[in-house]
Parts: C-alpha cells; sequence; structure tokens
C-alpha cells in the first residue's frame, strides 16, 4: 500500500508518498520560515496563500521522485486539524480533489497523530508506548496504546514548549524561530548564572506550564539592560542557556511522573519512550531524556530530526496505519477542523 501524504497545517507546505513496509519514496518541505521571519512570527492570511501557490507543485515534484503518478497511489491523506484555518482548506481541498480525481479514499488526519506514530515509520515500535510530543502548538504526554487510542496523561496548562522557545527569543531579539536559536545561544552560556523557575517541578500530575519561564526570562533580560546599559551577548546565552536548563528540568520531571502512572496500568516491562514534534530537534532535551529512560528502564526513541519537524510523510504514514486498520476508510465528508483534540 502506497499513500500520499500534504501537510500545509502551520508554516510548512509538506508532501511526501510512503509505503506500507516503511519506505518514503518521496519527501518535500517548502518551509514559509523566511517570509514569517519580519513578522516575528506566522502570518496566517500569508501563510494560506503560499501553501496555494506551492501545494501543486510540490506534489506534482513528489510524485515525480518517486517516479510514480495517482494511478500508484492508493489513498490521500492530509491534515485535517488542529491548525491554521486557511492552510488545513488548502491541504484538504487540494487533497479531496486528487482523491476524488482519481478514485481513491481521502483520510483525514490528526496533525498530533501524525507526529504520534511517526516513531513507528522509522522504528519497530509496539503498542503502548509513552509519547512526549512537544511542538510550537503543544505540549502533551500520551500514552499510545494502539492506533485511535490515545490516554492524555497530561497537557500544557497555558504556552506550549516551542511557543516558550520562540517567545524567548523573540524577547531577546533572536529572530524566528526561536529553538533552534536559542539552542545555539545556549550552547555558548553559563546555564547556572541566572536562577529560574522549574514550573510546576515537582507538583502532582504531568501537566506543563511554560509562560511564568517566559516572563521570568524577560524581568531578568531588563534587570541585564538597565544594570548595564544593554543585553549584551554574554546575557544574551546566559539567559538562553538558563531557559533551556530549567525547560529540560521541567520537562524531564514531569516525563518522569507520567513514566510511573504508565506503568501502574502496564508494568515493570522496559516499553518505549518517545518523543516526538518539532521540540525534539533540541540536542539539550534529547540528551536529557535519554538519561532518563536508561534509569527508569525504558527505551528511548526520537524520529530523526527532519521527521521532528512537520513533514508530510508523518501525515502520509499515520493515514496508512487508519487505513490498514479499517480497510474501508474515507474521510470525505469531514472538514479542515482548526481545533481538534
Ligand atoms: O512540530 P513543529 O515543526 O510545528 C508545530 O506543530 O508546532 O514544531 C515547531 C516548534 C517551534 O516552536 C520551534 O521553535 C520548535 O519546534 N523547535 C525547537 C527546536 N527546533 C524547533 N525548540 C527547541 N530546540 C530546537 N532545536
Ligand atoms: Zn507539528
Amino acid at each position: 500500500m502506497t499513500v500520499l501524504g500534504i501537510e500545509t497545517s502551520c508554516d510548512e507546505t509538506a508532501v511526501a508518498v510512503v509505503t506500507a513496509d516503511k519506505r518514503i519514496l518521496a519527501h518535500k518541505i517548502l518551509s514559509q520560515v523566511d517570509t514569517h521571519a519580519e513578522f516575528g512570527g506566522v502570518v496566517p492570511e500569508i501563510a494560506a496563500r503560499q501553501h496555494i501557490s506551492s501545494l501543486d507543485h510540490l506534489i506534482a515534484a513528489t510524485l515525480k521522485e518517486a517516479e510514480l503518478t495517482m494511478a500508484d497511489i492508493d489513498a490521500v491523506a492530509a491534515t485535517t486539524g488542529p491548525g491554521l484555518v486557511g492552510g488545513l482548506m488548502v491541504g484538504v481541498m487540494t487533497a479531496k480533489a486528487l482523491a476524488t480525481a482519481s478514485g481513491k479514499p481521502f483520510i483525514a488526519v490528526n496533525h498530533l497523530e501524525g507526529h504520534a506514530l511517526t516513531a513507528r515509520l522509522t522504528d519497530d515500535i509496539a503498542f503502548p508506548f509513552l509519547l512526549l510530543l512537544t511542538s510550537g502548538g503543544h505540549c502533551q504526554l500520551l500514552e499510545v496504546s494502539g492506533v485511535g487510542n490515545y490516554k492524555r496523561l497530561g497537557t500544557t496548562i497555558d504556552d506550549a514548549a516551542g511557543e516558550a522557545f520562540d517567545k524567548t527569543a523573540k524577547l531577546l531579539g533572536l529572530g524566528y524561530p526561536g529553538g533552534p536559536a536559542v539552542e545555539r545561544e545556549a550552547a555558548k552560556g553559563n546555564p547556572d548564572r541566572f536562577k529560574l523557575p522549574h514550573p510546576l517541578k515537582g507538583k502532582p500530575g504531568c501537566d506543563f506550564s511554560f509562560s511564568g519561564l517566559k516572563t521570568a526570562v524577560r524581568r531578568l533580560a531588563e534587570t541585564c539592560v538597565s544594570e548595564r546599559g544593554a543585553l549584551y551577548e554574554d546575557d544574551r546565552a546566559d539567559l538562553c542557556a538558563a531557559f533551556q536548563q530549567a525547560v529540560v528540568r521541567s520537562l524531564t520531571d514531569r516525563v518522569q511522573r507520567a513514566v510511573t502512572d504508565f506503568r501502574s496500568r502496564h508494568g515493570a516491562k522496559s516499553y518505549p519512550l518517545v518523543i516526538a514534534g518539532g521540540v525534539a530537534a533540541n540536542k539539550a532535551i534529547r540528551a536529557a531524556l535519554v538519561k532518563l529512560a536508561t534509569e527508569e528502564d525504558m527505551i528511548f526513541y526520537a524520529a530523526p530530526m527532519e521527521l521532528c519537524t512537520d513533514n508530510g510523510a508523518m501525515i502520509a504514514w499515520a493515514g496508512l496505519e487508519r487505513l490498514l486498520v479499517t480497510p474501508t476508510l474515507n474521510d470525505m465528508d469531514v472538514s479542515a477542523r482548526p481545533r481538534w483534540p
């Protein structure tokens, strides 16, 4: 089985073709980062217009690279939500048009389910597993027991982790997207010069909170400016290092609690601990979770870097997994859903 996947929920136009035996036949991403950078964040209307002008060409180029035509495709999957409604509509309508014209089913994919199942595309991971899904819009701990069988153990009560990276970068004048910029600065800085809170650390439950952290960084930056007349390079690097360290400590504390919760239902065996979403590209976060997994006797998995951030392969794969469970699936009556838990 071969599925074409389309992703247009945010600022990446992405298309891929994936097979049931886990081969990514082609995989193309057109990032709009440069377009949105001057605005310091994604402008929904501009994003939707760029998806319109890019998507047809990208689909053609992806099929060409895979040396396939629509006759070789068994289903067309597209991100149907959650995300920016304009972009979602472009992807969904294009996918439905392609599916209708070629007589194939359309599969509506939840963007988070795409991130959640990516590890099964790149590794042989069996259910159940514990998933830390952390991106620009979401920060959740999920128990994944099967395709469509997800139990949310925790979520953010304010900002997502990626959002906190982006906002921190913006307030320190590091541009957009913030995650990679903060990580680069953090590598040069001293994480212990500034004291930051470790949100919810030690508190019951597995929820997250990051907005207080960002506010604390802002206050410290203001203090630096008032004491030294400007925010210097070392201030910026030290603030980024402290911020990243606080995120790492908060995330690992929450994940550790989730492991205990997960084990209370599944027992003491070694289970996969999977990290997905754009923030999974962060090396310090990965390293901390690898260490935690070892200590907790869990098996750490992360998708390759280019499949951690938004891409078409994760959508094609999630569509394929859903189709394998329900071979008669056709979501032609499902519309774009900007909010879809
Ligand atoms: O999954 P993704 O591509 O899109 C969403 O669905 O949100 O994640 C993008 C988010 C952005 O907030 C970005 O700043 C963050 O992931 N990110 C990172 C890193 N690379 C991307 N955060 C921390 N460190 C990174 N290296
Ligand atoms: Zn995403």
